[in-house]
């Protein structure tokens, strides 16, 4: 199958204003997302995975390495890439559909088409009745329903997501999560999703990418055979689905600065 999204040696140094000092964010960060596939990065929390993804997104720049998407190298933000933050990425001005309707507004579509896609997507994330709403008349679960509305309207080649349910309860949560790999399964989507769950990452994905603690460098790679579609009461049943945490639990302990310390004291 094709590579969608490659990143190629991908580092990230910040400098510390504070500390007056270089941050290692990422260290040679190499990954490939193949066309349909969905596909989660997981680390601990400040191990690098938001600088990676606003890296993909064109948000920001690496220190060396490249992105590429499409075959094309990423120099800056592009509707070929779609994102989904934690925060509401909605304008609080517009309805929910003329947010879902504002990417296809910019490209210039025909009334007629625009409203047809925004009807179809406002549909596809359960969202039929609150056409009208503004954000703050809808629930944190509706609100991230509609971001993901907005970004899939757009067509984006890769759909980016970090950590787009971490604020949402529990229960809204899993929710969200079922009817995300519903959909994604349904269109077709490639997704490069990130977050510090790995029970999230593992339910959702084909593949789970998991970092160490900060440099962030991959220390495991799983595929992710269970059966689609997914829906939670099944897949906590599913031995597979303790399996596949359970090792990725470890990769990243082994890595990550718990044991290290207990390493350096040894
Ligand atoms: N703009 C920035 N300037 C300086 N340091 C940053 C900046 N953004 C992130 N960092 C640092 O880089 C590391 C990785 O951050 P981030 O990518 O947000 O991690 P994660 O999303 O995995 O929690 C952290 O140590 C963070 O403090
Ligand atoms: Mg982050």
């Amino acid at each position: 199958m094709t590579d969608i999204l490659v990143a190629r040696n991908v580092s990230k140094t910040y400098f510390d204003t504070v500390a007056q000092d270089n941050v290692v964010a990422l260290q040679g960060l190499s990954l490939a997302v193949r066309a349909h596939e969905f596909v989660s990065v997981i680390g601990p929390s400040g191990c690098g995975k938001s600088t990676f993804l606003r890296i993909v997104a064109g948000l920001d720049k690496p220190t060396s390495g490249e992105i590429l998407v499409s075959g094309a190298k990423v120099t800056g933000p592009g509707a070929d890439r779609g994102m989904v933050f934690q925060e509401y990425a909605l304008l609080p001005w517009k309805t929910t559909e003329a947010n879902v309707e504002f990417g296809l507004r910019l490209k210039g579509m025909a009334k007629e088409q625009r409203q047809q896609i925004t009807q179809r997507f406002i549909d596809l994330v359960g969202l039929s009745g609150f056409e009208k709403k503004y954000p703050h008349q809808l629930s944190g679960g509706m609100r991230q329903r509609a971001a993901v509305a907005r970004v899939l309207a757009n067509n984006p080649t890769v759909l980016l997501m970090d950590e787009p349910f971490a604020a949402v309860d529990a229960m809204t949560r899993q929710r969200l999560q079922e009817e995300l790999t519903a959909i994604t399964a349904h269109e077709r989507t490639t997704v490069l999703f990130i977050t510090h769950a790995i029970e999230e990452a593992v339910f959702l994905s084909d593949r789970v990418v998991a970092l160490s603690g900060r440099p962030g460098r991959i220390v495991a790679d799983l595929t992710i055979d269970l059966p689609r579609p997914r829906k939670w009461d099944d897949v906590v049943r599913d031995p597979r689905f303790n399996a596949y945490r359970d090792e990725l639990t470890q990769s990243i302990h082994s890595n990550g600065p718990v044991n290290g310390a207990a390493r350096a004291h040894a």
